[in-house]
């Protein structure tokens, strides 16, 4: 498996599973283009690639408006002639419980994931159809988006609809060979590090250790680099017949997450008026109800921190 000859642009690169998804690009032969909003952070990430002897340039612009958008895609054809991998990573947190969130911390949320991720994959996905290049088209979903999360109304709302509108894209994009995925991660960065149950994981990392088992296989939460080779994979022509799936990665777990179905049906003639479901309702809801967010585990007494 190789992406040699292969161009990549990866959204909010600059750091954490950006980055690490940039380097294994490279590192497997693709050309990438860096973005960050940030700089030094850009610039540096680049340079990582370079200074191993990969190729990469860095655009320094916030993801979420087409200009951005358009400007990554002309970024990638200026510089190394085509472009044959989409991976919209960028993020950020506005974490607050709803009656707290304020429209600002709602709308931030939404226009660099939910935004950012729709034009930069509009911009790429032109392109490619107009080139008739079989392109690879990874977004960014989180188990946040899959399960709901307490205090994420925001975050969990874009990345349920980013995994949406892969479904949808990979419908659209079939006929022209290009593939649409989203990658469900758990890494130990920034954006987790603060999280008091991930402390012991987090130490280990940054002691430059092996995480604890605990959290690598019961919990399937890694280094970014453990995330990197499924983007990678992806990416690659391996892939070619992997569409509309969302497959989660972390630690030494993958993980293939369904989509939404009805788990029961239940049919009476003339439909169901409120004192038909009055009658049966409870018994069908009792039968199936669905579970919501996510539970960890108690953390083993030596993992405490
Ligand atoms: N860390 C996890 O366990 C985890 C779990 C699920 C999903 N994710 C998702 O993975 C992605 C990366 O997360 P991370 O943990 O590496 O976070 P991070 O905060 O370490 O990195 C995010 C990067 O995006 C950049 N960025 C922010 N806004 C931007 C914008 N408008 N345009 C361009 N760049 C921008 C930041 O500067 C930063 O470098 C995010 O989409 C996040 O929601 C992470």
């Amino acid at each position: 498996m190789s992406l040699e000859g292969k161009v990549a642009i990866v959204t909010g690169s600059g750091r954490g599973l950006g980055l690490a998804y940039a380097q294994e690009l490279a590192r497997q032969g693709a050309a990438v283009v860096v973005n960050d909003v940030d700089e030094n952070t850009a610039t540096a990430a680049a340079a990582s690639i370079t200074d191993n002897g990969g190729r990469a340039t860095a655009v320094v612009a916030p993801v979420g408006s087409t200009e951005t958008a358009e400007q990554l895609v002309q970024a990638a054809v200026e510089a190394y002639g085509r472009l044959d991998i989409l991976v919209t990573n960028a993020g950020v947190l506005r974490d607050k419980v709803l009656w707290k969130m304020n429209d600002d911390d709602f709308d931030t949320v939404v226009n660099v994931h939910l935004r950012g991720t729709f034009t930069c994959v509009r911009a790429a996905a032109a392109y490619m159809r107009e080139n008739e290049i079989a392109g690879r088209i990874i977004c960014i979903g989180s188990p946040a988006g899959q399960r709901g999360n307490f205090g994420q109304t925001n975050y969990s709302g874009v990345k349920a609809a980013i995994v949406g509108m892969v479904r949808t894209w990979s419908m659209e994009l079939r006929k022209a060979g290009i593939t649409a995925n989203a990658v469900i991660p758990v890494a130990a960065t920034a954006m987790t590090a603060t999280m008091p149950y991930f402390a012991a994981a987090v130490e280990a990392e940054q002691k430059g250790e092996a995480m604890p088992p605990f959290f690598r296989h019961d919990l399937g939460f890694g280094t970014a680099d453990d995330v990197a080779g499924l983007v990678a994979y992806l990416a690659s022509d391996a892939a070619a017949g992997v569409t509309g799936q969302a497959i989660g990665v972390g630690g030494d777990r993958l993980q293939v997450w369904s989509h939404p179905e009805p788990v029961f049906s239940a049919y009476r003639e003339g439909g169901w008026s409120v004192a038909a479901l009055d009658e049966a309702f409870g018994d069908i809801i009792d039968a199936h109800r669905q579970s919501v967010g996510e539970t960890f585990p108690p953390l083993p007494d030596e993992l405490q921190r």
